[in-house]
This record gives structure tokens, sequence and C-alpha cells, in this order.
């Protein structure tokens, strides 16, 4: 019997995988890795998958029934070039090479134009979700030509998330593979968080800026937990507790709720508090970067993604960060458990309403991160010709990936309603976020400058929103200033047409 379709690599997310298609009743999946023992091993202790291991790639396109699909599940870079150049040789036109990894989106568009003449379709998935997700559900963004994604909708659709299974949440999760999805009263209720996002590299440059997001997201949370440790003096446990309250709200999502159970944790060798005992260095492997960086390119403010970016390298920075206790300053109290709790200074009552406005500024934090990401998203669908459907993509962030949260039903509408806003920033509800949130990002925001503790993305994000709203910012002065040093022209605001003034002759103005 041969094979639907293939997984190449089997590390743990290539191995979840393969089982979360194996599951699939009528797939049949062939397991392939340079290891062979590796795909071996996995083979044996999930015999109820069935799987049939390949020995090399010839014997791997002999087993796949055509035309043949193989999904790479491969580390980023040269090992997904090399697994590329082993499929072409015994691929035939027609087949499908899918790279699931985290891919550069540039090295996708230049990966399937090198495949051009072979007749082999090349796709890059974004897929979300870590190593549980793609065991029991991950979201999947798909890119390539029409005809790919006609051949891979039903291989995809089976094994990715379902929308309502966590969002309606009656108690089982996608956490459990054997439930049926929760509130589901037929299967057209529920969505399946897999779409075609585009050509090429559209795929792999919505995953990238899904990164993105995660990034400010996840920043954004540790500094609310920084402020409440530092500013409040609670402790971690306390502070899960309140995580947890936020988690039954508005800012429900996936990441706060990982958050209040890390708080929650204790380590067992010391009893303390497992955060306490994390070294204080965040380590990234890109994704979040390549997102500022497209920003960038792309003329997109995206400040608090760059931002989240940045303090992952701060906070590496050893050499800079080891003078930092000499530099002038207040310094709030480190998280030591032994150390005596840091005074607010604030009334009970007072205490609770800083808390919940901490809450609010992290809303609007990481509502105004989804407005980056989106922007981003749609100035680079103009610039590399992908007509991406922001709803449906929104749709299928609602479940399976890191970024799922509630307020993503809420973008999930706006986008697919008969008026979709030209910008996130345009949308209903975006705009009562602000409202409702606005006055407390900048109360948090002052009261942890006075404190000294560092919130970049929280500061990033109010500059990003006041720099929005004003009508007359600072860049009328930049502008004249580029005129003035190196005539770089500028336009009137009371008149059509580009202008230079002769700074060093009579300055007179000229239009160009
Ligand atoms: C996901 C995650 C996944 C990975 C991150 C981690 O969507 O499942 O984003 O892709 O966990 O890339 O990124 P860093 O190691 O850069 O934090």
């Amino acid at each position: 019997m041969k094979a639907d379709i293939a997984v190449i690599g089997t590390g743990v997310m290539g191995s979840n995988l393969a089982r979360n298609l194996a599951r699939q009743t009528g797939h049949r999946v062939a397991v392939y890795d340079r290891d062979v023992a590796r795909a071996t091993t996995l083979a044996e202790d999930f015999p109820e998958a069935e799987f049939i291991v390949a020995t090399d790639p010839a014997d791997l396109a002999d087993r796949l029934a055509g035309p043949r699909v193989a999904i790479l599940m491969v580390n980023a870079g040269p090992a997904t070039d090399s697994a590329i150049a082993d499929l072409a040789e015994v691929f035939a036109p027609g087949d499908i090479i899918v790279d699931g990894g985290n891919s550069h989106f540039q090295d996708t568009i230049a990966r399937g134009a090198r495949l051009t003449g072979t007749g082999i379709e090349f796709c890059g998935v974004g897929i979300s979700g870590g190593e549980v997700g793609a065991l029991l559900g991950p979201s999947l963004m798909v890119g390539g030509s029409p005809a790919a994604w006609q051949r891979l909708r039903p291989l995809l659709e089976p094994i990715a998330a379902r929308a309502e299974s966590i969002a309606v949440g009656d108690g089982a999760t996608t956490e459990d593979p054997d439930a049926a999805p929760p509130g589901a009263a037929s299967a057209e209720s529920y969505y399946p968080c897999v779409a075609h996002i585009g050509a090429d590299g559209a795929g792999h440059f919505v995953k990238m800026v899904h990164n993105g997001i995660e990034y400010a997201d996840m920043q954004l949370i540790a500094e609310a937990f920084t402020l409440l440790r530092d500013g409040f003096g609670m402790q971690a446990s306390e502070i899960g507790e309140v995580f947890e309250e936020w988690n039954e709200g508005e800012l429900e999502s996936y990441l706060i709720e990982i958050t209040a159970d890390v708080l929650a944790h204790v380590d067992a060798a010391t009893g303390r508090a497992f955060v306490d005992i994390v070294a204080d260095a965040a380590k990234a492997k890109g994704t979040g970067a390549w997102t500022a960086q497209t920003g960038l390119a792309l003329g997109v403010p995206a400040p608090t993604i760059a931002e989240a970016v940045f303090s992952r390298s701060l906070s590496s920075a050893a050499d800079l960060r080891a003078e930092g206790p000499r530099l002038a300053g207040p310094h709030p109290a480190a998280a030591d458990a032994s150390a005596a709790p840091v005074s607010s200074g604030l009334t009970g009552d007072e205490r609770r309403a800083a808390i919940d406005e901490i809450g609010r500024a992290l809303l609007l934090g990481k509502v105004m991160a989804y407005v980056q990401g989106f922007h981003e998203i749609s100035t680079g669908a103009r610039e590399y010709g992908w007509e991406i459907d922001l709803g449906a993509l929104a749709s299928i962030w609602r479940a399976g990936c890191i970024i799922r949260a509630r307020l993503l039903d809420r973008v999930a509408e706006a986008f697919d309603s008969s008026t979709p806003p030209q910008t996130l920033l345009a949308d209903d509800y975006v705009r009562d976020v602000a409202a409702r949130c606005q006055t407390a990002l900048r109360s948090t925001v002052v009261r942890a400058i006075g404190q000294g503790i560092a919130v970049p993305g929280l500061a990033s994000t109010l500059s990003y929103y006041d720099g929005l709203r004003s009508a007359a910012g600072s860049a009328a002065l930049i502008q004249a200033q580029r005129d003035r040093f190196g005539s770089h022209t500028y336009e009137r605001t009371d008149r059509e047409g580009t202008f230079h003034t002769l700074w060093s002759g009579d300055r007179s103005e000229v239009q160009l």
C-alpha cells in the first residue's frame, strides 16, 4: 500500500505532525529522516500510526502515491535546501514539496523559482502551535499555487485546529485529541484553521508576522509582570492569579493563559517560584527580527514588534548589563523572594485600580501589535502581489496558533464584514479599546518611568498611538532639515507640488 503523504524530518515537530496526519482516517503516512534510525524508532514507538519508513529519497518517492506530497519538517536554512535538492532528483512533474519550517519568505520565493521548469510544485506553509499544536491541531498558513492548494486541502483540513473548539470552551480543549469539538452541533459549526494565503512566499510571510506579533505580545505581558513585581512588590504566584483573572476577560488568550500557568509553577530544586530561578536573558531564533527588518524595508512602522526584538537583545547584552547597576536612576528591587517587598505607596483600592490599569494598558498594547502586524501584511501583500484575505487569516489564528486570542474574533468579524476597514485602526472595536484604555496606558507608562522600570513595549506603543493621532507631528521639521542640508525637497501644506528652498542663495523657493 502506498502512502498519501510523507513527512521528512522526524524531530519533535515532524514526529508530531506525522502522528497527527496518521490519526486521520484514510491517511497513510510515510516518514523519512536522514537519520533512518530516528524514523524507525518513531514507527516503533507509535505502531498504531502504521508509518511507512523510507530508507532514502528514492525509496520515499517509490512509496508515495502520485501526485506525491512531502512535507519538510527540517531546520530552516541549508537543511531545507538540501532536503529539497534530494527530493527534486526523485520527484516527478505535478508532485508537491511543502516546506513546513519557519523559513524566510524570500527564501521560499527563491526556492519555488529554482524548481520552476521541473514541474514540481513548491509550497511554503507556516505552521504554528508548537509541539502540542503539531500533534493536536496547528494553525496552517499555506503559500503556493491554487492547484497545489486544491491537492493539499483535503490532507491539511483534518489535521488543523478547530476555531470554536477553543472559543466555546466547555471544559474540553484542543489538548484532548479524542474530544469532540466542544459546543459543536455539527461538523459545519467549527472552522478548520487552515487557509490558502497566496502564491509562493505568502504563507511564510504571514507566519513571520504572526511570530512578530507573538514577540510583541510576549514582551508586553512580560512588562506587565515586571510592573506588578517591581512596582507593587507582588510575588510570582500572586501575579499569576492576576493573569488568571485577566484570562477570564477581554485579554483571554493562549499567551496570557500559559503566563498564569508558568507563574504558578514552583521550582522543585529550590522551592522558589520557577520564574525567579530562570536566567534573565531571552533568546530568539530570528523570526521576530525578520518581521522588524521587513517592516523597515517596507516602510511599515512596527515599533512594538521591533522593541520586543531589541528587548531580547538587551536582556542578553551581558557586557552592557554588567555596567547597569552603576548607572544613576531608581533601581526597582529585583525578583527575589527573600528581598523585602517594594512598597507601591498605594492603599488597597488604589492598588487594585492600578492593577486594572495595567490590564487595560496591556489590552491596548496587544491590539496595537495586531494593528502593526496587519499593516505589515497588507503592505507586504501589495509589494509581493498577493491577494491576502485578512478575514480568513484572522479566522485561522483564532485557534491552534501561539497568538490565538479572544480579540481575534473581533478582528476576523471586522475584516469579514461587508465594509471591511482599510486598516485595523479604522475598526470600531479597535477604536473602542483605544477609547477605553489609552488613559490607562498613559498612566502605566508614566508610573513605570518614574519608578525606573523599563517598559519599551508599552512606551513605544503609546508613542505609536500618539504619533498616529497627531495631525502635526515632528516630520515637517525633518523634511525642512533634509532640504536644508541635502536639497532633498519638500511638499507644502497649502499647495500641490514638490519644492526646494535655495538655502545658500537668496532663500527663494523653487518649484520642481
Ligand atoms: C509557533 C511559534 C514557533 C516557535 C517560535 C519561537 O508559532 O508555533 O512561533 O514558530 O516557537 O518561532 O521563536 P523564538 O525561538 O524566536 O522565540
